[in-house]
């Protein structure tokens, strides 16, 4: 697997949330994901990018544009150093918020993408990474 191209966008405030999800249709585009495949991956985008700001108190999203076996794909990280999620199974159970939530983010995300990971704990702030191949 190559890394094409790779950047960091900020995701700090509610404008950023635009912003990333604008990059994301950008560099999903630019790896020939059909319609259908990027609408689901900026729809993840938004939901990550919205946790990272509201929970994680801001990060950043860097993105990878790879190359895998002649086809593309695109990976992007969600990292903040915020408070962390201390029970990450409660965390991806449809319907648990621990604010005003839906509780629909990160399991509509994870259904959204092919792969997704999550690496947190209290104290040491939240990662997740997702990846759609086109
Ligand atoms: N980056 C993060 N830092 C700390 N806690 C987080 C983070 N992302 C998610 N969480 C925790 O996981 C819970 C579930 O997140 P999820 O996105 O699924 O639901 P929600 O944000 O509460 O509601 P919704 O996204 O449906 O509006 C959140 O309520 C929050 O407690
Ligand atoms: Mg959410």
């Amino acid at each position: 697997m190559n890394v094409r191209e790779s950047g960091s966008h900020p995701v700090r405030i509610e404008q950023d949330v635009v912003l990333a999800r604008q990059l994301a249709r950008k560099l999903a585009g630019e790896c020939g994901m059909r319609l259908v495949d990027l609408t689901k991956l900026v729809t993840a985008v938004s939901e990550l990018a919205r946790n990272t700001v509201v929970y994680g108190g801001g990060g950043d999203m860097d993105w990878q544009v790879l190359e895998d076996a002649g086809r593309a794909g695109l990976r992007l990280l969600f990292r903040d150093e915020g408070p962390g999620i201390p029970d990450v199974k409660l965390a991806l159970t449809d319907g648990w918020t621990s604010g005003s939530g839906l509780g629909l983010g990160l399991t509509g995300a994870r259904r959204l993408v092919d792969e997704f990971e999550l690496d947190t704990a209290p104290g040491l702030g939240t990662r997740v990474t997702i990846t759609r191949w086109a």
